[in-house]
């Protein structure tokens, strides 16, 4: 049997692996470092009693012979679809143009099926790492990388951008703490329509966006049914990491080049491929979309966004430069004329600090590193105290 050649394409190890392969590495001649994680964006608080009750009673019902349920809809139950398309986006798309299903990651790894190997794609530079390994793991030779950086506050030259079939796009991004604002999600609209491109918008840090001009969805922009498919996750919303559950959304507007439908194709994907996201994380993506869990996943929200401006208000005091952080639990720190790996091994070993390497997301991340929000109150305050120790002058 060959080896899939796409394969031998990637670089060695997925980024968040190579990092607890490093942190493990020092663990084992440091056996009693304290080590504060604000590396993976892993969420740490514990759930809401209201929405780990309704995760409960869901398990239990599993138990009881007249309430036992198997196999679901594939699109995931109706209730919960129509729950997304009432709570996350107030109706603007219909409950069956909303596909549950469990996890973002995964959802990404279909869509990369869905649109095969005979595609270009566009990813800003820094970008999370999924749409492109995975897109070269289907075998996509054509990826353009289109660089973000503090000169163009982090969104794409759309002028000078080429042509390709596919458009990534995440806001608020991950991982540079950017959120587009509505002008700019217009300018990408209106590039996509005019290119005939598809965007795949990544929203799955949504939530984290307190500023009503800024948009939660790209369906907020006009025309953007004809152009986009949205992506959401209960990940970063809910604390649901572990849980698993996400939905996409797929306009029945939105269509192939010879008129065929975009929905209608990946719906046969999900029912060839997919069996449904588990109903015990089902229901409890509804208990998140009803009036107490609702709000108290917004308290949950609130906590890590204070988290961001406790970690950006101290790297700012260090004199670094900072972005993100705002409406976004990532910041995104500047280290001029480091590599981002060095600064990785310094922060681990000088003060048992783990965080992102930028380059691990891009050549325009080298120079930068990735801070996590999602910690505890009391991990974010000791790893400010922590860094305070070394005022800044030997990480610049
Ligand atoms: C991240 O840290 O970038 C994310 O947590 C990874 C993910 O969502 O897969």
């Amino acid at each position: 049997m060959k080896r899939n050649p796409n394969m031998t394409l990637l670089q060695d190890g997925y980024l968040f692996p190579e990092i607890t392969r490093r942190k493990n590495a020092f663990l084992s001649n440091n056996p009693e470092a304290n080590i504060i994680s604000l590396g993976i964006g892993d969420t740490t608080r514990a759930l809401p009693t209201c929405i780990a009750e309704a995760l409960a009673d869901s398990a239990n019902a599993l138990a009881d012979s007249s309430k036992y349920t198997g196999y679901g809809p594939e699109q995931g139950i109706g209730a919960l679809r129509n729950k997304i398309a009432e709570v996350i986006y107030k109706h603007s798309v219909d409950a069956n143009e909303v596909f549950v299903a469990d996890g973002a990651k995964c959802d990404l790894g279909r869509l990369q099926m869905l649109f095969g190997s005979d595609v270009s794609i566009a990813v800003q530079d820094p970008t999370y790492p999924v749409y492109v390994e995975g897109s070269i793991i289907q075998g996509v030779s054509k990826i353009v990388r289109l660089p973000c950086n503090s000169d163009n506050h982090f969104f794409p030259d759309l002028d000078s951008a080429e042509r390709t079939d596919l458009i990534y796009f995440c806001s608020p991004n991950n991982p540079t703490g950017a959120v587009a604002s509505r002008e700019q999600l217009q300018a990408l609209v209106s590039f996509a329509k005019k290119n005939k491109s598809i965007i795949l918008f990544d929203a799955a840090y949504a939530s984290y966006i307190q500023d009503p001009d800024l948009p939660k969805s790209i369906y907020e922009i006009e025309g953007a049914k004809e152009v986009a498919i949205e992506i959401g996750s209960f990940s970063k919303l809910a604390g649901f990491t572990g849980v698993r559950l996400s939905w996409t959304i797929v306009p029945k507007a939105l269509k192939f080049d010879d008129g065929t439908s975009v929905h209608a194709d990946w719906n046969r994907l999900m029912t060839t491929l997919f069996n449904g996201a588990s109903n015990i994380a089902q229901h409890g993506g509804l208990a998140v979309l009803e009036k107490n869990g609702w709000q108290a996943i917004q308290e949950m929200n609130a906590y890590y966004l204070e988290n961001a401006a406790i970690l950006h208000r101290a790297l700012r005091e260090l004199n670094i430069q900072v972005y993100g952080g705002h409406n976004a639990p990532y910041l995104w720190a500047r280290f001029p004329g480091r590599k981002s790996w060095d600064i990785f091994q310094y922060l681990l070993e000088e003060f048992h600090i783990v965080a992102t390497p930028g380059s691990g997301f891009g050549d325009n991340g080298e120079e930068f590193m990735r801070f996590s929000a999602f910690a505890n109150r009391e991990n974010i305050l000791e790893a400010t105290e922590r860094l305070k120790l070394c005022c800044g002058a030997e990480l610049l």
